[in-house]
């Protein structure tokens, strides 16, 4: 078990392209922390410099207080964990977990205890004496995984190691290995690009993007406070609604307000925006925070229901405000059907506001 600290790790492949850049980040002993991005954003680049197989161009790898930034993968106790299973075709899985414990010149008896119980821990004890083409690609998974848990590493790197799974698979699959670190205890980076796994399994999730790390934070911190909009456009399912709004005076009252939507501010919503002296702002709107109701009262649109999709435990309804197509999530019932006319507020509470500038999130709210 370990901590680790990555200080301005920057990676530059050839003259121009940043892989990674400035990436700062105190990961504590046994966290289970999740790299979260889209495709490119720099999730593998920053793994591999963790575990010595890419070489750093700029700032430092730090475990448990040592500068590892120039040491041998080896020698850093870190297990990786690819996407591809990494299992060696001719050698059986019991060989498979075993052989990087021969390299340690651990005895036979040591080693067969470690197979067994790193086995029975992904539960394959079963298939010991099986060669890889003869397991599913899941069962393969949970080899790799065995034999990455086998030498017991300070820190566990695994990149997308579920991304080649079916989706059932996956989904249970997430919940043993959230299990397996409950009992390892282990310090572990997971890298996916699927919001809902970096949700299920974090402790704390690294967002990024573009090389660069956007925000950290537990998984309701990413929810419920992104840092900015891009996180709050990335973060959930349908997605944020962004709303690009005025700010408008009327009778002392601010009103938030575009050609479709007008939003008569909350006091706390109201308070916020004093401090801001553009006029002008980003306004997010998580499609559960949109409410459908039938009194008159802080009304923000009427418009007719373009399209439900029926989801059983929700619904998700979208509209059309202009060229924008909104979506609203819904209890499972009343059933709602398209053409149908509906009133729209919002719980402001839940608000998010954006500089339009900077499209970072204003304090406050
Ligand atoms: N060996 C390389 N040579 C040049 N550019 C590279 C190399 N490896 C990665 N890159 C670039 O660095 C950036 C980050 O790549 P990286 O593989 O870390 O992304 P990722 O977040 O893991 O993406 P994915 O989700 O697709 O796996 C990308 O722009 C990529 O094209
Ligand atoms: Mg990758």
């Amino acid at each position: 078990m370990a901590t680790l600290e990555l200080i301005n790790l920057s990676k530059r492949y050839g003259k121009k392209v940043w892989g990674a850049k400035d990436v700062n980040l105190k990961v504590n002993d046994g966290e289970f922390i999740v790299f979260l991005g889209p495709s490119g954003c720099g999730k593998t680049t920053t793994l591999r410099m963790i575990a010595g197989l890419e070489e750093v161009t700029e700032g430092k790898v730090i475990i448990d207080g040592k500068d590892v930034t120039y040491l041998e993968p080896r020698r850093r106790e870190v297990s990786m964990v690819f996407q591809s299973y990494a299992v060696w075709p001719h050698m059986t899985v019991y060989d498979n977990i075993a052989f990087p414990l021969k390299l340690r010149k651990m005895s036979e008896n040591e080693i067969d205890k470690v197979v067994k119980e790193v086995a029975e821990m992904v539960k394959i004890e079963e298939l010991l004496n099986r060669f890889p083409s003869q397991l599913s690609g899941g069962q393969r998974q949970r080899v790799a995984l065995a034999r990455a848990l086998a030498v017991k590493p300070k820190i566990f790197l695994m990149d997308e190691p579920l991304s080649n799974l079916d989706a059932k698979l996956r989904v249970k699959m997430r919940t043993e290995l959230k299990a397996i670190h409950n009992r390892t205890g282990a310090t572990t980076i997971f890298v996916t690009h699927d919001q809902s796994e970096a949700m299920s399994m974090a402790d704390r999730i690294v967002i990024m993007r573009n090389g660069k790390i956007e925000q950290v934070g537990t998984p309701d911190d990413v929810y419920f406070y992104s840092a900015n909009v891009f996180v709050a456009g990335f973060i959930g399912t349908p997605p944020t609604n962004f709303f690009e709004m005025d700010i408008v005076r009327e009778n002392g009252k601010i009103h938030l307000k575009n050609e479709h939507i007008d939003i008569k501010a909350s006091d706390k919503v109201q308070k916020v925006l004093e401090n801001y002296n553009k006029d002008k702002i980003i306004v997010g709107i998580r499609p559960e925070n949109l409410l459908i109701t039938k009194d008159g009262e802080n009304v923000i649109f009427r418009e007719k229901i373009l399209v439900v999709e029926p989801q059983g435990s929700h619904q998700v309804i979208a509209v059309e405000l202009g060229e924008q197509i909104v979506k609203i999530v819904a209890p499972a019932f009343p059933k709602y059907f398209k053409d149908e006319i509906i009133n729209v507020t919002l719980d402001q509470e839940r608000l998010m506001l954006f500089d339009i500038d900077t499209e970072k999130r204003l304090e406050g709210i």
